[in-house]
């Protein structure tokens, strides 16, 4: 009886069958909009750290951070060169505090060289963030842990900024290149 009630509420909320009211893409979309355990990436501790500290990166949201490079796409990272597929980028970052990072994890940020076709209006990179603990207000505000990544559409932002770069990397700051270090 209960549960009856529940779905007429459901039903008559708007006056439409609540199916109408969530169109859905391809399911592999929402799938890689969904948070789940770091796949891309995921060994970046054992990367090439390419940034000798934490730098202040106004288009990651202000945040401090760090980056690193597998063995794929070192020697691209650090020249012009093109990067071979299976190239991986991971930038770490941290939330800042009186101008300089605080212990609060921010976002991990991936960047992977794809095959051809794979998103090749995107020079075919594929791109995610994935934040597992938000301070509350960020919490509140993107409804839980994050991790948008691939296909989903949640990703164009990154896409849309990075087309701008040479072969899409925006690089370490000079005087931050570990490369670059005496
Ligand atoms: C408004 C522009 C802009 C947006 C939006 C943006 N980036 Fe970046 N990204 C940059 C710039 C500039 C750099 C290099 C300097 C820095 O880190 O601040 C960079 C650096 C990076 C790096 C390190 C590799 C490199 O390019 O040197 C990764 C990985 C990365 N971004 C991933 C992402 C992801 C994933 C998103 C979306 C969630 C994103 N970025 C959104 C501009 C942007």
């Amino acid at each position: 009886m209960r549960k009856l009630s529940l779905a007429a509420l459901l039903l008559a909320c708007g006056g439409k069958p609540p199916i109408a009211m969530t169109p859905h893409k391809a399911s592999s979309t929402d799938a890689e909009s969904m948070f789940a355990p770091l796949d891309v990436g995921a060994d970046f501790a054992s990367y090439h750290k390419v940034s000798t500290e934490p730098f202040l990166s106004k288009t990651h949201g202000g945040r401090f951070v760090e980056v690193y490079v597998n063995d794929v796409g070192l020697k691209a990272y650090m020249s012009a060169a093109p990067f071979p597929v299976g190239s991986v980028v991971v930038k770490m970052s941290w939330e800042p505090k009186d101008g300089k990072p605080s212990d609060v994890a921010g976002p991990l940020f991936v960047m992977r060289k794809e095959v051809a076709d794979y998103a090749p209006e995107h020079d075919d990179w594929y791109y995610a963030i994935r934040w597992e603990t938000p301070p509350p207000e960020q919490l509140r505000l993107l409804g839980g842990p994050i991790y948008w990544r691939g296909r989903s559409q949640k990703v164009g932002y990154c896409q849309k900024c990075h087309d701008n770069y040479d072969r899409s990397m925006g690089g370490v700051p000079t005087g931050k290149r570990a490369w670059e270090a005496k």
